[in-house]
């Protein structure tokens, strides 16, 4: 398939790109400065010049693909503002991808996360979470599945809240950096709250396999570790950096405090049947051990 792909210089994205050109795609990559023009290609795909707010771009990049993989998001959770401002500007351009694709059957992948379910482990068939600060991205996810019944083979591939490769990326590694800057890696609450994870060309696998396989309306769970209790990977920080492992107050980390605090263990058990997924690369706490001081 030639994939219109958009984020596919991101952290996640360029696993994704690496994955499908390695089984025979082609990829159009969604490029919004000369450094991303620079890096997709080097990668070996197409590019499109434009941001998530070129919504034109988005149609015309849609229009000509097999179909579209969607990643990019301005991972600004600075502000409730920045936050605000990204969900809107994400809101949109799924409207516009999808719109593109009405009719034509063709496959639409996007991002979401695993759902908080108070309790117990989340699974595929639980909805997104639709109020709070991301709330937006669940209801614009929502509205992508339902293009299922109206000739959108959509489908929606969760991610566990850190997505890592080489010891960063995702909520581990917003404790890393916060950990950097004040010199002490922290973890909010008691600490035994749970964070899924997956490693990125794990979850790259099912992003492709998504793209080949998913029936329309469908949800995947990209969850290779259930759940680390928060003051484990906080420990693996702190021993990396040679910091102290503290408590801290969930407001270190901002607009995401309350999220950092949640219990929200996360299981992949009807992915793996249905699809075939098996992740084989390291877990979170062993490739927190990447960290350099
Ligand atoms: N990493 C995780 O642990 C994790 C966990 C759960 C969900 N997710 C979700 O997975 C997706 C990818 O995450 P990631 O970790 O790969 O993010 P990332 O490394 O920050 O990459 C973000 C990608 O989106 C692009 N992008 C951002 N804003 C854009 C805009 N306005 N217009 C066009 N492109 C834009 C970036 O392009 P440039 O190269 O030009 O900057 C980059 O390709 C996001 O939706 C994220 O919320 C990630």
């Amino acid at each position: 398939m030639h994939v219109f792909v958009t984020g596919g210089t991101g952290l996640i994205g360029s696993a994704v790109v690496a994955e499908l050109l390695g089984n025979g795609h082609t990829v159009l990559a969604l490029a919004r400065s000369d450094a991303s023009v620079s890096a997709a290609e080097a990668a070996g795909a197409e590019t499109l010049r434009g941001g998530l707010a070129d919504l034109n771009v988005l149609r015309a990049g849609a229009a000509q693909a097999d179909g579209v993989i969607h990643l990019a998001f301005a991972n600004d959770f600075s502000t409730a503002d920045a936050v605000a401002h990204a969900v809107a500007e994400e809101s949109a351009a799924l409207a516009a991808l999808g719109d593109a694709l009405v009719g034509s059957d063709r496959p639409f992948v996007t991002v979401s996360g695993t759902p908080y379910v108070p309790g117990r482990v989340s699974t595929e068939t639980d909805p997104p979470p639709t109020d709070g600060p991301v709330g937006g991205r669940g209801r614009a996810v929502m509205a992508v599945l339902g293009l299922g019944s109206r000739g959108v083979r959509s489908t929606a591939v969760r991610l566990p809240r850190t997505v890592h490769n080489d010891g960063k990326g995702g909520f581990a590694g917003v404790l890393t950096d916060v950990a950097r800057r004040t010199g002490v890696s922290g973890y909010p609450g008691d600490g035994a709250q749970r964070w899924p994870a997956v490693h990125a060309l794990d979850a790259a696998v099912l992003f492709r396999l998504a793209l080949e396989l998913a029936p329309a309306g469908t949800s995947w769970h990209a969850v290779a570790d259930e759940g680390d209790a928060v003051r484990d990977i906080a420990a693996v920080i702190g021993q990396r950096l040679g910091l102290p492992v503290e408590a801290v107050s969930p407001d270190t980390y901002g607009p995401l405090g309350p999220i950092f605090a949640l219990d929200q263990p996360s299981s992949s058990v009807h992915t793996r049947e249905e699809l075939g997924w098996q992740p084989k690369h390291p877990s979170l706490l062993d490739d927190l051990r990447n960290i350099q001081p």
